[in-house]
């Protein structure tokens, strides 16, 4: 079996000043009304699996006000019995803390791409900007799905991010006087070799998510025949000359025009651009569809189901697709959904999974009768 956190505590962590929340195999719901704490929650856990909170760049804001610190630990259950404690603290200014058994991890990049025991795929209301939004957001995506599998990933992303930048300042300079072109040599060698490292893994991914894209859209929207299609603003294989012959176009910009940073995909319904002609539905239906494919992408690649942290996700869909999506969270490792009403899951399916009430910051776990333990539960981790 898969790996799955058993609890999550979280200290001055938003609305959180010490909560803990016991979870379960399979499917958790968390039920509260509106701004009791459901995603802060979903966030929480993010946190904690990969250091960082998907939900903005900021990580000050995570941070419960009035407090200096916030902190997320949890208890993750391995294969064969084993368990794994790890930790994640922020104080502003200051460097994360992040620990995996009491241990420090060795860089914020490896312990993100599975050091904590567990990944994760995250669905916000949000992340529908992935269809609708600019080429940043779909590679943002994919960046970010590549680089929980690999550390190396997210290190060439950013060293290449840096590297254009560079390049970006020299051919401001070349345009202005200031430097010869002859300089740039050495600065395009290095953006080459960076950024054929994020275009080979891009390259190698695009085709397999593809295909578990399409297979989501059947099984989520109908028979429409789906596909992503990646577009490359310079070919792998002639991606040096591209740089080359778009070198005085560059110098007069003064910027980069070619390379994996200006590359984006097309989401097709049908060979019709979810991002420009998509309905408010179907651009959600094909986020979630994606969403499934990364799942599907990661246990593939990694031979472990990822858990799936959905936030709100049943409130814009009909009856029929709810029921397949509790079916889907079932038969998960573990799902972790959060909604105001419990009447969007059958009684079937509540009998299955664990339910967690949320109101103002506190939890409360409901018992298999249904009858909330009344326990605000406020003890640290064992
Ligand atoms: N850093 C913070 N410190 C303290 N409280 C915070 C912080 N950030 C957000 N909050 C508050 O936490 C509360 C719960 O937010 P959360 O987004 O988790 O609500 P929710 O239960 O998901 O509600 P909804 O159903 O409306 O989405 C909000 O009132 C929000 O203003
Ligand atoms: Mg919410």
């Amino acid at each position: 079996m898969s790996s799955y956190i058993r609890a999550l505590r979280m200290v001055n962590f938003r609305n959180y000043a010490d909560a803990t929340v016991l979870l379960a195999p399979g499917l958790n719901v968390l039920v509260g009304g509106n701004a009791q704490g459901k995603t802060n929650l979903l966030e929480a856990i993010a946190f904690a699996v990969t250091g960082s909170t998907p939900r903005t760049a900021n990580d000050q804001e995570v941070v419960g006000w009035g407090a200096d610190f916030a902190r997320a630990e949890m208890r993750v259950s391995l294969d064969e019995d084993e368990e794994r404690k790890v930790a994640v603290g922020y104080a502003p200014g200051q460097k994360k803390r992040l620990t995996v058994d009491g241990a420090p991890a060795s860089s914020l990049n490896a312990y993100a791409a599975g050091g904590a025991g567990v990944r994760v795929v995250t669905f916000f209301p949000d992340d529908i900007r992935v269809i609708k939004g600019a080429p940043s957001d779909r590679r943002e995506f994919l960046d970010a799905l590549l680089s929980s599998l690999r550390p190396s990933y997210a290190r060439a992303v950013a060293e290449y991010a840096k590297a254009v930048q560079q390049r970006n300042q020299l051919l401001r300079r070349i345009r202005d006087g200031f430097s010869s072109e002859r300089t740039l040599s050495t600065w395009d060698r290095k953006v080459v070799d960076l950024g054929t490292q994020v275009l080979e893994g891009r390259t190698a991914a695009v085709g397999p998510l593809g295909s578990l894209f399409e297979d989501a859209v059947t099984a989520l929207y109908g028979p429409e025949k789906a596909a992503l299609l990646y577009s490359y603003s310079a070919p792998l294989d002639g991606y040096s000359e591209a740089l080359r012959e778009a070198r005085s176009a560059d110098v007069e910009r003064g910027t980069t025009s070619v390379g994996p940073h200006r590359d984006d995909f097309a989401v097709l319904f049908g060979g019709i651009s979810m991002t420009t002609y998509g309905s408010q539905g179907q651009q959600r239906l094909a986020t979630l569809a994606l969403k499934f494919a990364a799942r599907e992408y990661l246990r593939e690649e990694t031979g472990q189901d990822p858990l799936l942290l959905f936030d709100d996700v049943m409130s814009e869909l009909d009856e029929r697709r709810r029921g397949y999506l509790s079916e889907y969270f079932l038969g998960s490792t573990q799902a972790v959904i959060s909604t105001t009403n419990l009447e969007y899951f059958a009684d079937e399916v509540l009998e299955r999974a664990r339910v967690v009430h949320i109101s103002g910051g506190a939890i409360r776990t409901a018992t298999s009768d249904g009858v909330g333990s009344g326990i605000v539960e406020r003890k640290p981790l064992k």
